[in-house]
């Protein structure tokens, strides 16, 4: 029987010669979920590569005294040795400096313009080069880009447009009557709202002003749009406009796409209309992911807060990091990089309740049944429950991968790792072998246990592609029938005499104090002050020191104050902290990102309070260290001479969050 098919991508990125942990994420979920397929028998097309044209390229190459396509050959080369490093199982790897491409996206081109779809005409608006977006003067955030806040040129030229317009109503429709296409939902209502309704302008889709991209065939004075250059690729890849289009006809339409929330809008809108106008049909799924951020911020090399994947990897294995990025955060959601959170997932998670799990057992055959099991076994009264818990666990993971929900499917993975940890707890092996008549029920509790280290090991595979070898090796089994997906679903596979070599700890527990050290030692300083801050009851004596202070206050300039980021932030939830008289601990919506935000108001402020409040906040104070979490940033509050405290807010009772005041 033929295989059903599964196509997924990851968007083709950007050659940048920092490559960092969250351009990882994208490609380390996309290959997560491509395994999963293979082993529930699709045959799998997974998609990466470059999208390597247009003026960013051609201006850092010319800064660099080299040609575009030198440039990115070596840019392109430490891509395929990071996915290398991760892990990353690609079918394909597309480069849109690739001839097939280039001449696939002449023909779509030169088709478009044929049909009357794409028609030459001045353009003249704003141009932000680090995203390639043309943007109307009133879609400018305060003359900036309303993407990423840089700078952005204005150009006038001639310049072919794509009627975009034309498929506006239709692609509203089309998401309307298909809420599933765009996830997470949220991303859907954004695009409607934000810029469906409000209603599309045709789109400028070729550029004369640079000459680093593809050559509009029939005018080669103007280069293709990058945008449409780059979204081609998840067609031409499988060889649309080639003279060999079988994979296309046998993969698509994709079955999702995967990329991250900022450029959710090309992919759900230009995308569609492109292929609506080309009279194919659309992907299946588009999955708007979040971003991996470190104190709030996206990580970013211009905002200079880049986590290094190589490094990463070297340290921690492929698996831990990949463990920790999908675990971490919610598909779909913005989750926040740290060191700390990952050497805490890897101690708990993967040291104490996976690896332990597996040496505990494989050290107790061994001990006490000289490594293989003896074949009179007897059951326990707690073997049920274990059994059961495994089934439902095998269902649930399902569901949740068809979903692409993986911080919910390791959930559930781990809710049956540390089941079976309670069941030896419950079994109590070290007091049976104490009793020579208890020898068989001894057994079959082991047997128990590396039953369910089996079926845990076949379910972690899409995330952790080394770990599972290593896990057989130890219960005595090989890569083969015993560790298909489908017997996950079968409790008893693996030979009751199961014959065990116990070998090195899969995942070594990390010194955490000593690894973190270093940046323990950096927060150390602003700890100690805002420590003494929060603990201290200011005497009457102490608001007069304070309040001379406040005299001496010195001036500061205009630029001074603009160091400071004020923003709008809504409280979307927040509790009192146990140990501590005055703190609240606040979860503030502030744009896009959700920030903890500890504050010294709780003698003031219920948390009921708080919750939907508008306040402003510093939004680029450095995280400080409170009662063990950071806080990130603070909300602004003034006191008067009577002692009453009132929150600094925006007099609008639903003004936006996230828009910085100034
Ligand atoms: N070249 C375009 C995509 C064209 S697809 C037809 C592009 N490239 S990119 O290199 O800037 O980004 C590639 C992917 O990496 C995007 O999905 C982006 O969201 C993702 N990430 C980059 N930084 C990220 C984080 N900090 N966190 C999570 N993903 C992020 O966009």
């Amino acid at each position: 029987m033929e295989k059903e098919k599964f196509y997924i991508t990851t968007p083709i990125y950007y050659p940048s010669d920092k490559l960092h942990i969250g351009h990882s994420y994208c490609t380390v979920a996309t290959d997560t979920m491509a395994r999963y397929k293979r082993l529930r028998g699709f045959d799998v097309m997974f998609l990466t590569g470059s999208d390597e044209h247009g003026q960013k390229i051609e201006r850092i190459a010319e800064a660099q005294n080299t040609t575009p396509k030198a440039y990115t050959d070596k840019i392109v080369a430490t891509f395929k040795d990071l996915w290398q490093k991760l892990d990353i199982s690609y079918d394909k790897f597309i480069r849109t400096t690739d001839d097939y491409h280039v001449k696939a996206v002449q023909k779509i081109f030169k088709r478009l313009y044929d049909q009357g779809d794409i028609y030459k005409s001045e353009y003249e608006g704003w141009y932000c080069t680090p995203c390639e977006t043309f943007f109307t003067e009133h879609q400018l955030v305060d003359g900036k880009c309303p993407d990423c806040g840089r700078e952005v040129e204005k150009v006038k030229e001639e310049s072919y447009f794509f009627r975009l317009s034309k498929y506006q109503d239709r692609i509203i429709k089309y998401m309307e009557e298909n809420p599933e296409w765009l996830q997470p939902a949220t991303r859907q209502n954004e695009m409607i709202n934000n810029f469906l309704k409000p209603g599309l302008e045709d789109l400028a889709v070729s550029r004369t002003s640079f000459t680093w991209g593809i050559p509009v065939e029939f005018d080669p004075g103007h280069i293709v749009y990058v945008w449409v250059d780059a979204l081609s690729n998840y067609i031409t890849a499988m060889g649309y406009g080639s003279d060999d289009d079988s994979l296309f006809k046998k993969f698509w339409p994709a079955d999702v796409h995967v990329v991250g929330k900022e450029i959710v809008r090309f992919h759900s809108i230009i995308w569609p209309a492109m292929l609506m106008a080309l009279d194919l049909p659309l992907p299946k799924k588009i999955f708007g992911h979040g971003w991996l951020v470190i104190n709030g911020n996206k990580m970013s090399k211009s905002v200079g807060n880049v986590v290094d994947p190589f490094v990463l990897v070297e340290k921690y294995g492929v698996d831990a990091i990949r463990y920790f990025l999908l675990r971490e955060i919610a598909f779909g959601q913005d989750g926040n990089f740290s060191n700390e959170a990952l050497i805490q997932r890897i101690n708990s998670d993967l040291a104490n309740d996976l690896g332990n799990l597996v040496s505990r057992t494989a050290g107790m055959i061994e001990k006490y049944f000289g490594g293989k099991l003896p074949a009179e076994q007897k059951e326990t009264e707690f073997d049920a429950d274990l059994i059961n818990v495994a089934k439902e666990t095998a269902e649930k993971v399902e569901e949740k991968m068809e979903k692409m929900l993986f911080s919910d499917a390791l959930n559930e993975i781990w809710t049956l790792i540390r089941r079976t940890n309670k069941y030896i707890d419950e079994t109590q092996p070290w007091i049976l072998i104490k009793d020579e008549t208890k020898k068989d029920v001894l057994a079959n509790a082991l047997y128990n246990v590396a039953e369910s280290i089996r079926i845990v090991s076949i379910m972690i595979q899409p995330f952790m592609p080394n770990t599972p070898a290593l896990i057989w090796k130890q219960i005595g089994i090989t890569e083969g029938e015993m560790t298909a997906w489908d017997t996950i679903k079968t409790w008893g596979l693996l030979d009751r005499q199961v014959a065990v070599s116990k070998g090195e700890a899969i995942f070594p527990r990390i010194d955490i104090k000593k690894e973190l050290a270093e940046l323990e030692e950096a927060m150390k300083a602003a700890q100690a002050a805002s420590v003494a801050n929060q603990t201290k009851e200011a005497s009457k004596e102490d608001k007069k020191e304070e309040e001379k202070e406040e005299e001496k206050v010195p001036e500061i300039t205009i630029d001074d104050f603009l160091k400071v980021q004020l923003k709008v932030g809504e409280v979307i939830s927040s509790e009192k902290v146990q140990k501590s008289k005055k703190l609240l601990r606040n979860v503030v919506k502030v744009g896009d990102e959700e920030r903890v935000i500890f504050s010294g108001i709780s003698q003031w402020y219920t948390p009921e309070e708080m919750v939907g409040k508008r306040v402003i906040i510093v939004a680029n104070l450095k995280p400080r260290k409170m009662m063990g979490e950071y806080s990130y940033g603070m909300i602004l509050a003034a006191e008067d001479s009577d002692g009453n405290l009132s929150l600094a807010t925006v007099d609008k009772p639903d003004f936006e969050s996230g828009v910085e005041i100034g």
